[in-house]
């Protein structure tokens, strides 16, 4: 218990023993803020992946704000995507999609068979690349340089190093609690980060101080 509260992302379910919902504190604090910055970036039409999904509450609170884009929530966690299920059940929005089962670190993504239309014109993904080996990092920015068009945004958010310091000594406490927990997971380098993204044709847009030590990362594809 004591570690659970440790964790910034320790989502629980919701008390009712039918209801699959599960819920996350950080993210019904940080949805506002992230809304703010998607509002400035996000295209007007199109589809926006959402990876890594987690309970579903940024999809049901985000989907709606942006009506003429299309919402397709993913995750790898069974457990998750029938929170973001339930989620929708009791938030429905008619630009929202079903969830689709996706590990970042795939060589080839799912949704390529997929001929969505609209197209797919933005990913975002919140509080993953650090809670998981730097493969799915690095899957998630192949797979947005092949996936978005010229234009497409890929927006990320969490807590980074940059230029090999921590922004505060929280983010160390932090980086060292994530690498306890697995060795391959931790804060990454903004600088790396930015070097992977070019080598898949995605150039940094902006970077924006959020609270709690956390960065927003766009990249728009070129
Ligand atoms: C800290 S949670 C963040 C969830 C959500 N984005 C949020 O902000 O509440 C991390 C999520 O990353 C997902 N995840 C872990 N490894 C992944 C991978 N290789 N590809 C995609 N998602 C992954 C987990 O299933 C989990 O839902």
């Amino acid at each position: 218990m004591g570690d659970k509260n440790k964790n910034p992302y320790h989502c629980f379910p919701l008390e009712k023993e039918d209801d699959d919902r599960q819920f996350s504190p950080s993210s019904q604090r940080n949805g506002p803020h992230i809304l703010t910055v998607l509002k400035k970036h996000f295209p007007a039409h199109g589809t926006v992946l959402e990876i890594a999904a987690g309970t579903g509450q940024h999809a049901v609170m985000f989907a709606p704000e942006f009506p003429n884009l299309t919402w397709l929530p993913s995750d790898p966690a069974a457990d998750k995507r029938k929170s973001i299920g339930a989620w929708m059940k009791i938030k429905p929005s008619e630009n929202l999609l079903p969830p689709v089962a996706l590990d970042a670190a795939a060589t080839k993504w799912p949704v390529e068979n997929m001929k969505l239309e609209p197209p797919v014109r933005a990913i975002i993904c919140v509080n993953m690349i650090h809670v998981a080996p730097w493969r799915a990092g690095q899957g998630l920015l192949a797979a947005a340089g092949r996936i978005l068009p010229k234009g497409g945004i890929l927006y990320l958010y969490g807590a980074y190093k940059v230029d090999g310091e921590y922004t505060a000594p929280s983010n160390k406490d932090f980086d060292e609690t994530l690498r306890k927990t697995d060795p391959e997971w931790g804060l990454r380098e903004l600088r790396e980060v930015e070097r992977e993204a070019e080598k898949n044709r995605l150039f940094l847009k902006d970077v924006v101080d959020m609270p709690a030590n956390n960065l927003s990362v766009v990249f728009q594809k070129i």
